[in-house]
C-alpha cells in the first residue's frame, strides 16, 4: 500500500443534510487527491464491523444505529501527511471544540453527527481502506 493515504466517510447526516459537494470540494482544494470512492447503505453488522474498536464504548449502540440510518460516501484520499492533515481539517470529534473553519465546524451538529470520519493512524487507514476496498478498486 502506498504512502500517504487514508480513509474518510461522510456520514449519513453530512449526505443527508446536501454537504458532500462541500466537503469534496474542501478536500480538493486542501491538496488530497480522491484515489477511490463509492456510495453504500451499510447494514448494522457492517457498520459494527467497521466500528469494532469501539464496541465496548457507552455510544456504540447509537454509533451503529446512526452509521446505518442512511447513504454514506467512502473515500481513499491521498496526500502528504495524509491521517493527520485530513484530521486537522476534520476538527475535534465534538464540532462545538472544534477550531473555526474545519469540516466539522462548519456542518456537524453533535458528538455523534459529526459528519465526518477520517483514519486516527497510519495503521488504521491500510485496515480501514481494506474493508472498503479492494486492491482493484484503489488507483494508486
Ligand atoms: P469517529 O471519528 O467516526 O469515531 C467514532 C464515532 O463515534 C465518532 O466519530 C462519533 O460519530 C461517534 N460518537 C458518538 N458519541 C461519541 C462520544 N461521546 N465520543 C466520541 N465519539 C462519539
Amino acid at each position: 500500500m502506498p504512502a500517504g493515504l487514508t480513509l474518510s466517510i461522510i456520514k449519513p447526516d453530512g449526505v443527508a443534510q446536501g454537504n458532500v459537494g462541500d466537503i469534496l470540494k474542501i478536500l480538493e482544494s486542501n491538496e488530497f487527491q480522491i484515489r477511490a470512492s463509492k456510495m453504500l447503505h451499510l447494514t448494522e453488522k457492517q457498520a459494527a464491523g467497521f466500528y469494532q474498536v469501539h464496541r465496548s464504548k457507552s455510544f456504540f449502540k447509537d454509533l451503529i444505529r446512526y452509521m446505518s440510518s442512511g447513504p454514506i460516501v467512502v473515500l481513499v484520499l491521498q496526500g502528504t501527511n495524509a491521517v493527520n492533515r485530513l484530521r486537522d481539517l476534520m476538527g475535534a470529534t465534538d464540532p462545538q471544540k472544534a477550531e473555526k473553519n474545519t469540516i466539522r465546524k462548519l456542518f456537524a451538529t453533535s458528538i455523534e453527527k459529526n459528519v465526518i470520519h477520517g483514519s486516527d493512524s497510519e495503521e488504521n487507514a491500510v485496515t480501514e481502506i481494506h474493508y472498503f476496498f479492494s486492491d482493484l478498486e484503489l488507483l494508486v
